[in-house]
């Protein structure tokens, strides 16, 4: 009985960690915007931790997630689109990691008041970040979790919706610990 509102409940929030990288995204083009035009204060700088500690933090911690709980029982999928789409995914990770680490090292410039980057550069690593995690949300959000809930519904996600949370909490206070 229990089974599947927890497996709802794992979707539910997988669904809304989509929304907030989406919303991180809008707050990192809001931030590139203010560097331009009025430089560095301390708005700015805070609002750079922010992002930063989000992407290194929760967005990382949500691609974990999927390839620890919902990929798996994708690859094992006897339809081969499914399975090739679900390879796309977790190749995804590895270039929305690269992309990252293009642009994470700016902001954690911004956040001790350094401007050396170019605000140029940074816009447009920012805008091929937002064209791949777009992509790659959709493609989720349309084909992989449909799947994933299918496969899963039978099955009591308790502990996997209660592993998530868990490591969420030890990764938050890491960041706390390190400010
Ligand atoms: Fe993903
Ligand atoms: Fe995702």
């Amino acid at each position: 009985m229990c089974a599947a509102p927890a497996s709802i409940a794992v979707f539910e929030f997988l669904d809304s960690t989509h929304r907030e990288i989406q919303a991180q995204i809008r707050q990192l083009h809001a931030l590139v915007d203010a560097i331009e035009s009025r430089g560095l204060n301390t708005a700015t700088r805070e609002q750079a931790r922010r992002v930063l500690d989000y992407f290194n933090g929760e967005a990382r911690q949500h691609h974990l997630d999927e390839e620890k709980h919902i990929f798996p029982a994708l690859l094992g999928s006897q339809d081969a689109e499914i399975v090739q789409a679900t390879e796309h995914l977790i190749q995804d990770h590895g270039w929305l990691e690269e992309n990252w680490i293009q642009i994470a090292p700016s902001l954690e410039a911004a956040t001790s008041g350094n401007l050396w980057f170019d605000t140029v550069e940074l816009r447009h690593a920012l805008d091929v970040f937002e064209a791949l995690y777009t992509d790659h949300l959709l493609l989720e959000e349309s084909v992989a979790y449909p799947e994933a809930k299918k496969r899963l519904a039978g099955l009591n996600t308790i502990g996997m919706g209660r592993e998530m949370a868990k490591r969420r909490a030890l990764k938050s206070d890491e960041a706390r610990a390190r400010r």
